[in-house]
């Protein structure tokens, strides 16, 4: 096989690899003596692309845009704020889809619940240093996951975000 391989121009390495492939693929898929079971493949902000399956999923939560205008959103336990503010159209870029490496998610989280939000990463707190017109209340979007806590949160995103992750890269909801 190494003849051959060289020969070809093919490395050893990338043989091996393939084979490996190979076998994930098609023996570990398709063997049923090893009963695997695959679960379907979730892309980010799929799952807030569902609707809630009962009134107890449901945490109804406001945006407030730019111009201030208020934009009731009916969301449910789970969802992340910025893949939830992207299925409604909400501009909220979250050009690193949720990866902590930009602040374009940035908000203001009004009232109470900032409480009630589990404490940033370090990671996080690093991010919003950077982020313009930081506030007190600022959290990053991506980092929010609804729970019947924040029933009735109520976000307002910033005047202006900046993207230092891509320059001009405009992620779409999939
Ligand atoms: S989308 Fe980049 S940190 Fe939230």
């Amino acid at each position: 096989m190494l003849f051959r391989s060289l020969a070809s121009g093919i490395s050893t390495v990338k043989l091996v690899r393939a084979g490996l492939l190979y076998r994930n693929l098609v023996v570990n898929r398709y063997c049923p003596a090893r009963n695997l079971f695959q679960s379907p493949v979730l892309h980010h902000g799929e799952f807030e692309w569902t609707d809630p399956k009962s009134e107890d999923e449901v945490v109804n939560i406001t945006f407030i845009d730019k111009e201030g205008k208020k934009i009731d959103i009916r969301g449910k336990v789970g969802d992340n704020v910025l893949f939830l503010a992207q299925r409604y159209g909400i501009e909220m870029e979250g050009a690193c889809e949720g990866s902590l490496a930009c602040t374009t998610c940035h908000v203001y989280v009004e009232g109470e619940h900032f409480d009630k939000l589990p404490s940033p990463q370090e990671i996080e707190e690093d991010l919003l240093d950077m982020a313009p017109f930081l506030k007190e209340n600022s959290r990053l979007g991506c980092q929010i996951t609804l729970s019947k806590e924040l029933e009735g949160l109520c976000l307002s995103l910033p005047k202006i975000t900046r993207n230092f992750y891509v320059d001009g890269h405009k992620p779409k909801p999939h």
